[in-house]
């Protein structure tokens, strides 16, 4: 039986990078955003390289948006089995400019989006007593503080109690839930001056033992394998993928 996947923010990035992985393995692929030119770009790369895919726009921040899709894929497909909740956004603001709504905007996409999204499927994967979560968390949420992005690191954070928390909850069902904490990563969120390193993002790779930043496809081949029965008994982990950063000694 095909794969069923809904990744989140999959038009560009990290998500892109996955959503093209698991069209690669034969999954149908349901690439959702909120950019809606890049993410039907990603269906049509999934369709000529031979896959199976379609897109819908979702904002996670709306509940209603993330019930409405959830609920199409399952009335098409009759089934959603692995849910990957990639959305993200790291602002930098610097503490005295860091107001209720800027602190509200990144939990509700970071932290909030990805309950939102997993919990309209959990009905069907409890009936089916099968489904796979993986969330993205950070290097950010798991051992670095981040200056100016006071925030980001405590949805990060959040990320790894929500696993822990949805994983436990749900193994008696057959749903398991993992996580991965990417470290310094090549896409657009890491290449902005305003938010992060900046184009010259490479220079990190002076200070990660592996000697270079990752690519978003670094990310997605361990997303592929968490998701994959190959991780079966695996459930409630958050994966640090950062060529050695948080072992190095420096
Ligand atoms: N790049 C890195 O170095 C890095 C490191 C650690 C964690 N991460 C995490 O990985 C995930 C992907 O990040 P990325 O680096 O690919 O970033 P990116 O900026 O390239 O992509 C983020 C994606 O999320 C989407 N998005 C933003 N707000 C959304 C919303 N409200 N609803 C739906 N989609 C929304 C964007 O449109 C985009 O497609 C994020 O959760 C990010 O925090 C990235």
């Amino acid at each position: 039986m095909t794969e069923i996947v809904l990744i989140t923010g999959s038009g560009i990035g990290i998500g892109r990078a996955t959503a093209l992985a698991f069209g690669k393995s034969g999954a149908h692929v349901v690439v959702t955003d909120v950019l809606e030119d890049a993410g039907h770009a990603v269906v049509a790369e999934i369709v000529a390289a031979g896959g199976s895919a379609e897109f819908h726009r979702l904002d996670v921040r709306s509940t209603e948006g993330a019930d409405a899709v959830v609920a199409a894929v399952e009335a098409k497909h009759g089934r959603i089995d692995t849910i990957i909740a990639n959305a993200g956004i790291a602002h930098r603001v610097p503490l005295p400019e860091l107001t209720d709504e800027k602190w509200d905007y990144t939990f509700d996409i970071d932290l909030k989006g990805i309950y939102r999204v997993v919990r309209p499927a959990l009905a069907g994967m409890k009936a089916r007593k099968s489904g796979s979560v993986v969330a993205l968390s950070s290097i950010m949420g798991i051992a670095y503080g981040w200056d100016e992005h006071v925030h980001y690191s405590a949805a990060k954070a959040g990320v790894v109690g929500l696993v822990r928390g949805l994983a436990v909850e749900l193994a008696r069902e057959g749903i398991r839930v993992n996580g991965v904490a990417p470290g310094y990563i090549r896409t657009a969120q890491l290449l902005s001056k305003e938010h992060s390193l900046g184009p010259d993002a490479d220079k990190a790779g002076e200070f990660i033992p592996m000697g270079r930043i990752g690519e978003p496809e670094d990310i997605a081949d361990v997303i592929l394998f968490l998701a994959s029965n190959g991780a079966r008994y695996m459930t409630g982990q958050v994966v640090v993928v950062d060529g050695g950063l948080l072992v190095g000694r420096y």
